[in-house]
């Protein structure tokens, strides 16, 4: 029976809804879906300069006499570490531990190695958010309580902090409440706060006051408040609920102090600097339809959006390149008319050729500059946008992003976005902040063009070039980032470091940067007070926050840098970032978060909650692929039109689990070197095994090496019968004590002698079962004899699983008794017939993709592909341990 299963979602923070179409599952006909009643969600935000600390608190009640599962699933901004998290079951606690990710993954291996449930949570949930799902079992008439604590600095944009927590209870709650709290030292110049579903009949909950130094933000709707409509029990908060403020800025900086850590805030209001900006925009082939018009459209805004005083130019590629003008364009509303004209005609065509026009753009500024045909103070930025990967001309990654960087030699800003899913996004974040620049992943959706916009309002107004920032050089320490490119106006630089001279009465801060117009020098003096009323005010949020605000920043920075440091220093960026990510205790891509839980029968569960990573596979993790989300599609009504219940291993190998129970099926790869060996069944109270080793395709001529691997050979065991069988491609062993018998496939034989009953269709398939087991059947794939690349090979099916022992294992044979998964939150890819979607699977939340796999037993034509749910990376979270734990040394070994 599946247990019931009761889903709830709270998510935190993001622009996009991600809505989850499954949340109640579980058979019909069963007990009322809220045996487990939410009967308390709490929401507290505290920021403090900038920095917020964030608490959310769910409480449950399993109001069934039996034991329920309830899930707690939170989206929060990718940019937040999570700090803290515990669940409380019936006054015990359950404290979340950070480790260091290596540590995390040893104790998740060896749980999985008892045989204890374990399971891994990383997935990212949307454009800005991941998510983080721990489930539990409650027992009956028993409370739980969950608490997840997470810390960000917010970063000002476009004149403004903000903050958002995506709220979606999915359920009336007894006691919801959000309250936010800032406490701001240089006073708040205004505060707002929305959210879609907050109506008339809303408004009144919700409270939006500041004075001072203090914002307060509390929204708290009554049970009978929430209802969608007077008589319904379904919830009206469903969104996101969206907190901006900005402060005052009577000084252009400022600097706060507590316990001998600094930050320093740093964002005037000065003229704009001119820009002169380089246009280099992929128009390869891929590009084509929506894509390119959607960046034709950007590009027609951002002409508009030209300040008079900023030069421009773009560079089209493909296979080859265009260059627009000879020379740097002064925005005047003739030469933007003629630049609209331009891009209004640009077509796609050809490959894709990243590198030169690079180049190209570095020697158009260089020229501009040398020739003086650009303002002396102003600002010269390359903005590449690309929906791939390099494909011709310099193909070479590494290549493209060292002639770069040689070719700029740190003159100019690089940015680059990546357009869709297409792209090597690691390498447009290496290629970006290798020449003060960022990456920003443009989503293929509807509203790419506002994206492209809104990144280049970011970008649009430089008031400042070359910012240094000086602190006090003998009396400070472990000073983050203090130079900078640019600064742009509506944004903030942020400085924070330690104090090592306890003795110091003022502690100052020198800022020299080039304006529109002139240099620029600015002082700042923070008179020292001791054991003060100011740091007694600060604490009133909470008294760390600028230790914690440095830490956070550091690490951030060290993260940063990693990307593109040489080898030798990236483990020492790595080694300093897992230690402050440690001592701090923040779920950083470097470490996890292991929470113990307790299952049924005094049983544990080990579950590593690691932090999602952007197009960086770090140590150990697997990129789960992050996909915009459209609005969630339905998944198509793919069944298995003619359900036969087996289970099988074919092609490069694709492996297929048949799931009767829910007319579906699940599938997964396995990526290895050829010779290697995989155990498919072992089923140790029958003695019987069966083994696969791998074969590679042929090497071609000129050296090219495939990476599919296919099935050369199956060995057979079984030991009661002392029976061993091995297939190749080329014959049929069978070895019975010392008599051996060799069949060729183009035979057509049939053996039915002591238990065996064997039979081969000459070069199509064998069959054999052992007495009244299971029976196999093999299929011998011939390809042509003069295929360049591909060999024949095999593929292997089992019919009525049922007959092995309880205890059967392998890579087929751990399914024989069935598997039991539910699918949560389909959401559209960019490929509309292979949506993503959630698993959970043995305790495991996993994102899984739909596809097809071919059942090539009644023939290869397409009416024998069988839709199923795709399992990435080895099927890593469906299969018991991984992988590897399944290579064996022999073909007949069997345990
Ligand atoms: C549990 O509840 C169900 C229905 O609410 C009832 O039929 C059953 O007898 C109860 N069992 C126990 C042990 O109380
Ligand atoms: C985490 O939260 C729990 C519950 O509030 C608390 O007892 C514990 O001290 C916290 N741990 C840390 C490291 O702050
Ligand atoms: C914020 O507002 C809420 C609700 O009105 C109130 O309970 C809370 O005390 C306020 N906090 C501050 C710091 O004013
Ligand atoms: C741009 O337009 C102005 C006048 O509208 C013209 O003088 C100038 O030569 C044009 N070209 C460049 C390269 O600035
Ligand atoms: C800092 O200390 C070094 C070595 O003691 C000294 O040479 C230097 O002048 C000091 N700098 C300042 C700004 O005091
Ligand atoms: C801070 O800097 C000092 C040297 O000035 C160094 O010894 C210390 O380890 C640093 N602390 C951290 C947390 O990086
Ligand atoms: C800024 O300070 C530097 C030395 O710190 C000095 O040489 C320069 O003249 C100053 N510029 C202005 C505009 O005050
Ligand atoms: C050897 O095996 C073959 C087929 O399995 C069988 O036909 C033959 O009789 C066996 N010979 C002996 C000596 O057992
Ligand atoms: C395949 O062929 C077998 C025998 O020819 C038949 O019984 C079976 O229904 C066919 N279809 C499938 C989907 O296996």
């Amino acid at each position: 029976m599946d247990p019931l299963l009761l889903v709830y979602s709270l998510s935190f923070c993001l622009l996009w809804p991600v809505k989850s179409d499954v949340l109640i599952q579980g058979p019909q006909n069963s007990q009322p879906v809220n045996d487990i009643e939410i009967y308390s969600i709490d929401i507290s935000s505290l920021v403090t300069s900038r920095f917020a600390h964030n608490v959310i608190t769910s409480k449950a009640v399993n109001h069934a006499n039996v034991s329920k599962e309830a899930i707690f699933d939170v989206d929060l901004p990718k940019t937040a570490f999570i700090t803290n998290f515990t669940m409380t079951i019936d006054g015990e606690s359950y404290p979340g531990v950070i480790k260091e990710k290596e540590v995390a993954r040893k104790q998740y291996e060896t749980a999985v190695s008892r045989g204890q449930s374990a399971g891994i949570v990383r997935a990212s949930s949307g454009r800005k958010t991941e998510k983080f799902t721990v489930s539990v079992n409650v027992a009956a008439k028993s409370i739980v309580t969950f608490e997840l604590v997470y810390e960000e600095l917010l970063k000002r944009q476009l004149g403004k902090y903000e903050m958002f927590l995506k709220v979606q209870p999915k359920t009336l709650v007894k006691h919801f409440q959000i309250e936010v709290d800032i406490y701001e030292p240089q006073g708040i110049s205004f505060l707002d706060a929305q959210a879609p579903f907050i109506t008339n009949d809303l408004l009144p909950t919700m409270k939006k006051t500041f004075s001072g130094k203090k914002g307060n933000v509390s929204f708290k709707p009554l049970l009978d408040q929430q209802r969608s409509c007077s008589n319904c029990d379904t919830t009206v908060l469903d969104g996101d609920f969206t907190v901006t403020y900005d402060i005052n800025r009577e000084t252009p900086g400022n600097i706060q102090i507590v316990n001998g850590y600094f930050v320093h805030f740093f964002a005037p209001k000065l003229d704009f600097v001119p820009k002169n900006v380089i246009y280099v925009i992929d128009r390869s082939s891929s590009m084509s339809g929506q894509k390119m018009e959607q960046t034709r459209q950007a590009l027609l805004k951002i002409l508009d959006d030209t300040a008079e005083h900023d030069y421009f130019n773009f560079i089209l590629f493909d296979t080859r390149i265009e260059v627009w003008r000879n020379q740097l364009v002064k925005a005047t509303p003739e030469n933007l008319s003629a630049a609209r004209r331009y891009v209004s005609g640009i077509q796609e065509q050809g490959a894709t050729n990243i590198n030169d026009p690079l180049l190209k753009a570095v020697e158009l500024l260089n020229k501009a500059h040398n020739l003086k045909e650009v303002p002396e103070r102003s600002v010269s930025l390359i903005i590449l946008l690309t929906d791939g990967q390099a494909n011709t001309g310099e193909s070479n990654p590494s290549r493209i992003q060292e002639n770069a960087k040689l070719a700029i030699q740190g003159k100019y800003t690089l940015y680059s976005l990546g357009f869709g899913y297409g792209v090597d996004y690691a390498f447009l974040e290496k290629l970006a902040l290798e020449n003060s620049g960022i990456a920003r992943r443009i989503y293929e959706d509807s509203d790419a063009v506002l994206q492209l916009q809104g990144f280049y309002n970011e970008i649009a107004n430089p008031t400042l070039v070359d910012i240094e920032m000086k602190y006090l050089e003998n009396a400070t320490s472990n000073v983050t980032q203090n130079n900078f490119k640019q600064y742009f106006d509506g944004s903030e630089i942020v400085v924070a470091g330690q104090i090592t001279d306890n003795n110091l009465n003022y502690f100052t801060a020198d800022v020299k940067a080039e304006g529109a117009d002139k240099s620029l020098n600015y002082s700042e003096n923070v008179q020292l007070q001791k054991e003060d009323s100011v740091s007694r005010e600060q604490a009133y949020i909470f008294g760390d926050f600028i230790e914690r605000l440095w830490a956070y920043l550091t690490i951030q920075q060290l993260l940063e840098k990693r990307v593109y440091a040489g080898p030798q220093e990236k483990e020492n960026l790595k080694a300093q970032a897992l230690e402050l990510s440690l001592k701090f205790k923040f779920v950083t891509p470097l470490t996890s978060m292991v929470v113990t839980k307790p299952e049924e029968e005094e049983k544990e569960q080990t579950i590593v909650a690691d932090k999602f990573v952007d197009g960086q596979s770090t140590d150990f993790a697997i990129p789960v692929p992050v996909r915009s989300y459209a609005a969630a599609p339905v998944i198509p009504a793919q069944h298995i039109s003619s359900f036969v219940p087996r289970n099988w291993v074919d092609s490069d190998p694709h492996f297929v689990i048949s799931v009767p129970r829910k007319n579906d099926a699940l599938c997964f790869n396995i990526q290895e070197q050829p010779g290697v060996i995989l155990n498919l069944i072992e089923d140790q109270e029958l003695g019987i095994a069966v083994n696969g080793e791998l074969i590679g395709d042929k090497t071609t001529e000129n050296n090219l090496i495939s990476l599919k691997t296919y099935f050369g050979r199956l060995g057979v065991v079984n030991k009661a019968m002392n029976l061993e069988i091995e297939v190749t491609t080329e014959t049929i062993t069978i070895l019975k004590g010392n008599n051996r018998t060799t069949f060729s496939w183009s035979d057509k034989a049939s053996i039915n002698s002591d238990g065996l009953n064997l039979e081969i269709d000459e070069d199509k398939q064998l069959k054999f079962s052992f007495g009244e087991g299971a029976t196999f059947v093999i299929i011998l794939h011939k390809v042509w004899k003069g295929h360049s690349v591909r060999r024949d090979f095999l593929g292997f099916y089992t019919l009525d699983d049922d007959k092995f022992s309880k205890g059967v294992h392998g890579l087929l044979g751990q399914f024989f008794h069935g598997i039991d998964y539910e699918i949560y939150n389909i959401h559209a890819t960019s490929d509309p017939n292979k949506p993503d979607a959630t698993m959970k699977v043995k305790d495991k939340l996993i994102t899984v993709t739909r596809g097809t796999q071919r059942d090539y037993m009644n023939g290869s034509t397409d009416d024998n592909k069988v839709p199923c749910w795709f399992v990435h990376f080895n099927g890593e979270g469906l299969i018991d341990g991984s992988h590897t734990d399944y290579i064996v040394e022999d073909i007949f070994k069997i345990a």
